[in-house]
């Protein structure tokens, strides 16, 4: 075996990883033999990993977001309410969700005001926002994809999906090696608060990211205050990292802003360029 496949099998087996998608670990792995010699590698896979899902994961409890579904299901058939209590008590699992929940209703009223209700839409590295769904105002016939690297939690959301009834569905892809199949078919897709944690993985991504997706809409957003309500200059920073991408495309686009989060909405077919 080679030493990127050895640094794939010891991420696999350990227990902080073995549920990421292991398109994810190949490529982590190879991030890592390409700098680091075989005795450091696996500790360099394992801070990347730590530092672009770990994070976000750790205080993500899986057992007990399965024990707000198995609620659901104990419930025979689930109505709205049961829905949306179990949706919020899992969304404050993770701190991107929980910090857009005091908005994220008026934030989708708003956003569907302004472009129109979609067809479709691909939710990349959804996180859990696939549980605001319900906040959405989808009306029927409407898809929604949710992607991202960790398959306890893709398979948590498909079964938040079955008890939803829509045509929706989770799937466990890394972004960083293609981009799926509904990034050409999509009318609108999110990129919430994901293009940092993507660029700590690939510098220069999210132009290229950004360039490739063709839906109709792209809702990029940053966070621009933390939980504890200190900015440090987020919003600043991050304005001016994401306008010179736009300008370089050639992207008109508008801006939503809330109480901790900055949405920029692209209209690929309005480029300015
Ligand atoms: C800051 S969280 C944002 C979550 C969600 N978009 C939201 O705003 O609620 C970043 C997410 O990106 C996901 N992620 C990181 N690298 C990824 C990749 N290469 N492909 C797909 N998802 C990825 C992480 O697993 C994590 O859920």
């Amino acid at each position: 075996m080679d030493i990127k496949g050895m640094v794939f099998q010891e991420l696999k087996a350990s227990k902080k990883y073995r549920y990421v998608c292991e398109d994810t670990l190949q490529r982590i792995a190879g991030w890592a033999v390409e700098r680091y010699d075989a005795k450091k590698a696996v500790k360099a896979a394992k801070n990347k990993l730590h530092q672009v899902y770990g994070a976000y994961f750790e205080k993500m409890n899986i057992d007990k977001i399965r024990e707000q579904l198995d609620k659901l299901a104990g419930a025979g058939t689930p109505d709205e309410t049961a829905f949306k209590t179990a949706a919020l008590t899992i969304m404050k699992h993770h701190t991107s969700t929980a910090e857009r929940l005091p908005f994220m209703e008026q934030f989708y009223a708003d956003l569907f005001a302004r472009i129109g209700k979609p067809r479709k839409i691909l939710d990349l590295a959804c996180g859990l926002n696939p549980f605001s769904v319900p906040w959405m105002g989808l009306g029927p016939g409407v898809e929604y994809i949710a992607i991202d690297i960790d398959t306890r939690l893709m398979a948590a959301i498909n079964t938040y999906f079955k008890y939803l009834g829509g045509s929706y569905i989770a799937r466990c892809w890394d972004i960083l090696v293609s981009l799926p199949q509904e990034a050409e078919e999509a009318d609108v897709v999110f990129l919430l608060k994901t293009l940092p944690c993507l660029e700590q993985q690939d510098k220069g991504i999210s132009e290229k990211l950004i360039k490739a997706l063709k839906a109709k809409y792209m809702v990029i957003s940053f966070p621009s205050k933390s939980l504890t309500g200190k900015s440090r200059g987020m919003a600043g920073h991050y304005n001016r990292f994401i306008l010179e991408i736009f300008d370089k495309l050639g992207l008109g686009h508008f801006k939503m802003e809330y109480a901790n989060e900055v949405f920029y909405i692209v209209n690929s077919n309005n480029s300015c360029g």
